[in-house]
């Protein structure tokens, strides 16, 4: 049986290089104070849980997991793909995050959980679903369901092997936005931000539905705006970079802006920068490149979510929803979409036990 590797990774480095460049102001020092007794505690979470798969409710503890491979690896967790021990057709995800207290892991794993627990559950059609958790030697499993990969190993492919047509690669980009937004708008409903906006949080499903998912550093929405992020650089709003400000909706709004711009050209803009030098540009002068062969609705749309001016932003999900890039997009998938991830997904590297 295959067992997985603990969850500390050589991603630890980036995290720490993430932590010293962002400042990190009053969150989570106030969430410090007000958590110090729960914080690091999962009273009710042990070695075995109860989940609902398939209308059926399963039991089962952490000797039960048997590993199968490797979904993907972020700066907190490791993500497995893992079948149960006795119930061969059930399959899910399991996250693995360290419980150490070192505070940042600790505060990663609390919100990732908590997050989970708020909107994972009721099965929003773009938010990853969550089945449960479970403790297993000072990590915390958080189980949900495994969907076939993630944008950022998805959008290499389409454009190295696939050279869809201008209006297709259109098409995907638009259903890409408007399956986000659909999903961030419901994170707001719930009062959250999710902080880590990018193509790895973003997952692919075999029947055109893309998913957010990692709420490790979700925030609670207060008035709009929560003081500290922790998340990726690379889409730092220009308003964040070096300075102690507010992040909010508007700055879930930008990286989803990034996002869609990386995805559709096929690369991060300024990826060869080092990240000092990339930060300096995009805090100064930088203005989006967006390919001219995206329709012009879809260019308004990436435009206005890259906004320098954060108050040129859009304020609301549904103001985004209401453009014509979103609502003269067809409400099934066609069937070239259709073919296209399929035949993506299919081209995927065969997963190995790691
Ligand atoms: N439910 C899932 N199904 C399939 N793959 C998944 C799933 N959840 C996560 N993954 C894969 O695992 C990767 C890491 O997961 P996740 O983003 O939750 O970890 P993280 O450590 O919090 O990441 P980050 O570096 O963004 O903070 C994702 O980018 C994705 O490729
Ligand atoms: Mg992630």
């Amino acid at each position: 049986m295959y067992s997985p590797p603990d969850g500390i990774s050589r991603s630890a480095k980036r995290r720490k290089l993430r932590l010293m460049c962002i400042d990190l102001t009053s969150d989570i020092e106030k969430n410090d104070e007000e958590n110090i007794l729960t914080k690091y505690e999962f009273a009710d979470i042990k070695d075995s849980c109860k989940i609902e798969y398939n209308g059926e409710s399963i039991e089962f503890n952490v000797k039960q997991l048997i590993y199968l491979n490797k979904l993907g690896e972020g700066s907190f967790g490791l993500v497995h793909l893992v079948k149960l021990e006795n119930h061969p057709n059930v399959k899910f995800a399991c996250k693995r995050l360290t419980l150490e207290h070192d505070g940042y892991q600790n505060y990663s794993s609390q919100s990732d959980l908590k997050a989970m627990r708020t909107v994972g559950n009721d099965r929003h059609p773009h938010i990853v679903c969550y089945y449960g958790a479970l403790i297993d030697d000072g990590q915390l499993i958080i189980c949900m369901e495994p969907l076939e990969t993630s944008m950022d190993k998805f959008y290499p492919i389409l454009h190295s092997q696939f050279h869809p047509t201008a209006i297709l690669l259109d098409k995907f980009i638009r259903r890409l936005a408007k399956h986000i937004v659909l999903g961030l708008n419901y994170l707001k409903s719930k009062n959250l931000i999710h902080r880590d906006v990018k193509p790895q949080n973003m997952l692919v499903a075999n029947n055109v539905i893309f998913k957010l998912c990692d709420f490790g550093i979700c925030g609670t929405l207060k008035d709009s705006i929560s003081s500290t992020h922790l998340g990726s650089m690379r889409y730092l709003p220009p308003e964040r970079l070096g300075n102690i400000c507010s992040y909010g909706t508007r700055s879930d709004m930008w990286a989803l802006g990034m996002s869609l711009l990386e995805v559709s050209q096929g690369y991060l803009p300024l990826s060869s920068e080092s990240i000092m030098s990339f930060m300096s540009h995009m805090k100064n002068d930088w203005q989006p490149d967006i390919p001219t062969t995206l329709s012009q609705q879809t260019r308004d749309l990436i435009s206005i979510l890259l906004e320098r001016d954060v108050n040129q932003r859009p304020r609301y999900y549904n103001d985004i929803l209401s453009m014509p890039s979103m609502t003269t997009l067809e409400q099934n998938p066609s069937e070239d979409e259709r073919n296209l991830i399929e035949n993506i997904l299919k081209s995927l590297p065969i997963p190995t036990p790691e």
